[in-house]
């Protein structure tokens, strides 16, 4: 049998430290996966809307026609025209030379903080935001600025003007601009406006994550893409449009920029699975995909309309939550007394319902989202909210007393 090994190797983890804390939240959270819990915890598209059959009929055809489908490869041209389609449809304008094909946004994230971060300047995040966001950045140890942000309005934009017009270079600012995670806000188009003249005159780079962007059940305006090209950088996902295991997405910067993010990603990754691109085009070249997107919508419009009706009826007399415009998430504030992460084991365990804690996605930790909740609604069935929301109040007059 294999001793355990003490580990003599010693990793240079110290600036990856405060990034890595909220590993204990995600061991947490591993146990929302057993048998009989109902999980708002992680924020999973729901499987059952998966186009399997047809990404396995676009998957075969392409085996049987080219054997060059599963060689190294160039990334592929034809996807790049299809997302400057898909990008038509949320009102930006752009050229497939300006796409850049990527592992997930996700990795575009990643790849997006390399360039910019070096330049040692300051990256502006909101106080509360995406933990993938928080953990690519975090690693590269800059200064961070946090500004204010709301669950029904979203970014502090003023807050944003202040900083800037303090003066000196910023690396970026990180936008989540429709279904935000965690606060499932999308931000008025007079804010979009704001932001990408505020990008012009401070000649500040966005990160703009649209991760969400084709999942609205209302309308909202178009990205801030669709505002600038030159200052605003843009994150899509076929995540949560197609199926997360695909790992794909884009990337849309000015042109000259994608050479230096191809160097950047040859060191970790020297092919996009070029093979689930390859599908991915074959698929939407069938046309499903806008039929899909319309399922989808609906769908989680519902599940979003279950969602708040039961919170209605459940804690209207204690909490408040956001109103999503799309995406997959809302954020619950609890009484101030109340601390999630402390309590989310209970949660699990007595009443059998898990959440995500606030906290997860405090950029500083502070006090504010010790109290709140992110509840994931889309990969749940209507009548699983409705009796995930009756455990969690129950979890919550517990926690009062
Ligand atoms: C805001 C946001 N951006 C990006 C991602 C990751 O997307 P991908 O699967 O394309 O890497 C997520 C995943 O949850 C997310 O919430």
């Amino acid at each position: 049998m294999l001793q355990a090994c003490p580990l003599r190797l010693k990793p240079t983890v110290a600036r990856w430290r405060e990034a890595m804390s909220q590993s204990v939240l995600r061991e947490v959270l591993a146990l929302a996966d057993r048998e009989g819990v109902l999980s708002f915890a992680i924020g999973l598209p729901a499987g059952e809307f998966f186009p399997a059959a047809e990404l396995g009929a676009a998957a075969t055809r392409l085996l049987h026609a080219d054997r060059r489908a599963l060689q190294y490869g160039v990334p592929s041209f034809p996807l790049k025209q299809q997302i400057v389609e898909l990008m038509a449809l949320r009102g930006v304008s752009c050229r497939p030379e300006e796409i850049f094909l990527t592992t997930g946004a996700q990795q575009g994230m990643d790849l997006l903080s390399r360039l910019l971060v070096e330049r040692g300047s300051p990256v502006i995040l909101e106080r509360v935001v995406y933990d993938g966001m928080q953990m690519a950045v975090k690693k590269l140890a800059p200064e961070i600025l946090t500004v204010p942000t709301d669950p029904a309005t979203g970014i502090d934009v003023d807050a944003v003007e202040e900083i800037l017009e303090a003066g000196a270079d910023h690396a970026f600012l990180y936008l989540i601009t429709d279904g935000h995670n965690p606060l499932g806000v999308s931000v008025s188009r007079e804010k979009r406006v704001q932001l990408a003249d505020l990008a012009r005159r401070h000649h500040l780079p966005i990160i703009e994550d649209d991760a969400y962007g084709f999942l609205f059940f209302e309308e909202t305006a178009p990205p801030v893409r669709a505002l600038d090209a030159e200052w605003i950088l843009y994150l899509g996902s076929f995540s949560k449009i197609l199926a997360p295991a695909l790992r794909a997405g884009w990337v849309v910067v000015p042109e000259p920029l994608t050479a230096i993010l191809s160097a950047l990603k040859h060191s970790v990754d020297l092919d996009t699975p070029s093979f689930t691109h390859h599908v991915i085009s074959e698929y939407l070249r069938s046309g499903a995909l806008s039929e899909h997107l319309a399922v989808v919508r609906c769908e989680y419009r519902r599940r979003r309309d279950v969602l708040c009706a039961a919170l209605s009826r459940q804690l209207a007399d204690i909490a408040r939550w956001s109103q999503p415009a799309g995406g997959m998430f809302l954020w619950l504030e609890l009484p101030s007394s109340i601390d999630t992460a402390a309590g989310i084991a209970t949660a699990i365990e007595r009443f059998q319902v898990a959440f995500s804690p606030g906290r997860a996605f405090s950029v500083t930790g502070d006090d504010h989202a010790r109290s709140c909740i992110r509840l994931a609604f889309a990969n749940l069935a209507p009548d699983e909210i409705e009796e995930g929301v009756d455990r969690l109040a129950r979890y919550v007059r517990w926690a009062l007393h």
